[in-house]
C-alpha cells in the first residue's frame, strides 16, 4: 500500500498548479477503508490564497464523506523534480490533518531514491485537537 500511494502521490503532482513557486506537490491520503483522495498545491496570484497538496487531498475526502484516516505520501520539488530533500507538510497542514487523525498517522515523505516514515505525533508533538474542546470536570 505504500508503493501505491507514493506513486499516487507523484502522479498527483503532475497537476499541481504552481506557476509563483514553480514548487510543484503531490499528496495521496489513505482512509481506514481503503480508499485514496489525492491532492496537488493550488496557488494563486493573491500568494495567501494557495492551497497546499496535502489539504486540497484531505478536503476533497472529508467533502466526500470521509473522516478517519491512516496514513499521507508527499512528494514535492522545483518543477516536478524530486531530490534527496523531503517534502515535509507545513504546520497548517498538520493542523488540519489533526482534526481528524491521531498521534500514529504516518506520513511517507518521499524523494527520489526513497520514503522515510514519520507520524503526525512527532511531527506536531502536543497537538491541539477536538479533544481538547471536551468539558471535563
Ligand atoms: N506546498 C505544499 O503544497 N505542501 C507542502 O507541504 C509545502 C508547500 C506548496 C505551497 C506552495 O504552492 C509551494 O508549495 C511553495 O511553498
Amino acid at each position: 500500500m505504500k508503493e501505491q500511494l507514493i506513486a499516487l502521490a507523484k502522479q498527483a503532482m503532475t497537476n499541481a498548479y504552481a506557476p509563483y513557486s514553480e514548487f510543484t506537490v503531490g499528496a495521496a491520503l489513505l482512509c481506514e477503508d481503503g480508499t485514496v483522495y489525492t491532492g496537488c498545491n493550488v496557488e494563486n496570484a493573491a500568494y495567501g490564497v494557495t492551497n497546499c497538496a496535502e489539504r486540497t487531498a484531505l478536503f476533497k475526502a472529508v467533502s466526500e464523506g470521509k473522516r478517519r484516516f491512516t496514513a499521507m505520501a508527499i512528494c514535492g520539488g522545483k518543477n516536478g523534480v524530486l531530490t534527496d530533500q523531503v517534502c515535509s507538510p507545513c504546520g497548517v497542514c498538520r493542523q488540519a490533518l489533526r482534526e481528524f487523525c491521531g498521534d500514529t498517522f504516518t506520513f511517507y515523505l518521499v524523494t527520489a531514491t526513497d520514503a522515510c516514515a514519520v507520524t503526525l505525533g512527532e511531527l506536531l508533538p502536543l497537538g491541539f485537537g477536538p479533544d481538547n474542546l471536551k468539558i471535563t470536570t
